[in-house]
């Protein structure tokens, strides 16, 4: 087993410079290559951390000087930029969502055949030590039976216009990591259904902001609540709430010095700003459980299949907010 993966970032866009960064800074990681169309912004990139850029993705995502590569283009190329690394035997840490569309990602899930485990896709929150924590707190029976799970999920302001065009709505760009989120805490969901509401007509899109239910096989029901713009910073809770106890993971601010005065009781900073800052050390540790199980052969996860299921909700999530109904899904028996 090699001792170190050798890493290309395709796309040096926001979420490229997060990973480009984190490989950087692994040790049993070497950042080679970036690539993006906008060969200033790869180079700009790439030289701040010692690598090399190319305007080329192909060649980035066919180099034989790359065991593996981050896709960190716009969504519509994630597929095709997996496919083609894929086939040229790298391993793939693919961002969040698959595709826009279910199809397309069956479609994947076919090309890729037994290669299927050699795609990570990038739902960092599973790796958010806090995250992490109440997962296998849960898992240990420490809130007994999982009955109801609340996931906040605020942006502090909405991304650009170009961004919003090819992102695929709020439901497939945003809520698809509070439906993994929800689906790793209770497991396969039944039914959806989701309220969309649009508060910013700055924002060129359907929705802003929604409000969702699901509804897991085993009973439990999780309530998922987003929004674009979040004054306070970026806002992020999880609550699991067992027939024993609760589990909370609570905001995380720059410091945690309150202060309580005539004005006020509890007053403190705002939130993190983003996600660069509050998921800082969940990319780390999902770079990490990439490399090892990119060197080890291990399959990945999590999967594209739940790439493909998280998809399947946020799908369900817009029909239900377009036509008002619940929609039921099947659920593999
Ligand atoms: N997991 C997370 O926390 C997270 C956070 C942000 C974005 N994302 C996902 O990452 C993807 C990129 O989002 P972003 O916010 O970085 O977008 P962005 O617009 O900031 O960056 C995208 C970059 O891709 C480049 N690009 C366009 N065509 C390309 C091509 N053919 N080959 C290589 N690069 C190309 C663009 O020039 C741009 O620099 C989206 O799919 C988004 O859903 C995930």
């Amino acid at each position: 087993m090699a001792d170190r993966l050798r890493i290309a970032v395709i796309g040096a866009g926001r979420i490229g410079a997060v990973h480009a960064r984190t490989i950087r800074d692994h040790d049993r990681a070497e950042l080679v290559l970036v690539a993006d169309p906008d060969a200033a912004a790869a180079a700009e990139l790439a030289a701040a951390l010692g690598a090399d850029s190319t305007a080329d993705a192909d060649a980035a995502l066919t180099s034989d000087a790359v065991d593996a590569v981050v896709v960190a283009s716009p969504t519509p190329l994630h597929v095709p930029h997996t496919l083609t690394a894929v086939a040229a035997g790298k391993a793939v840490l693919m961002e969040k969502p698959v595709a826009l569309e279910v199809a397309a990602v069956d479609a994947c899930i076919e090309a890729l055949g037994e290669n299927a485990g050699r795609v990570m896709v990038g739902f960092n929150r599973r790796f958010d030590p806090s995250v992490a924590e109440v997962h296998a707190r849960v898992q240990a029976g420490q809130v007994g039976t999982v009955e109801q799970v609340t996931i906040v999920s605020r942006d502090p302001a909405p991304p650009p216009s170009e961004y919003l065009k090819v992102s695929g709505g709020i439901f497939k760009d945003m809520t698809i990591h509070d439906l993994d989120m929800a689906r790793h805490l209770i497991g396969d969901i039944e039914s959806v259904h989701a309220v969309g509401q649009h508060l910013d007509p700055e924002v060129e899109d359907v929705y802003d902001a929604a409000t969702l239910t699901l509804t897991a096989t085993s009973g439990a029901v999780a309530v998922i609540v987003n929004s674009r713009h979040s004054v306070a910073g970026y806002d992020q809770r999880v609550e699991v709430f067992g027939s024993t106890g609760t589990l909370e993971v609570t905001n995380q601010r720059a410091s945690s010095v309150r202060l309580h005065d005539a004005s006020g009781t509890e007053q403190s900073g705002p939130f993190l700003p983003f996600f660069l800052e509050r998921y800082r050390r969940a990319y780390a540790a999902e770079l990490g459980s990439f490399i090892e199980a990119a060197l080890s052969g291990a399959p990945q996860t999590p999967s594209i299949a739940d790439g493909r299921a998280a998809l399947a909700l946020a799908e369900a999530a817009d029909r239900s907010a377009r036509t008002g109904t619940t929609i039921d899904l099947e659920v593999a028996s």
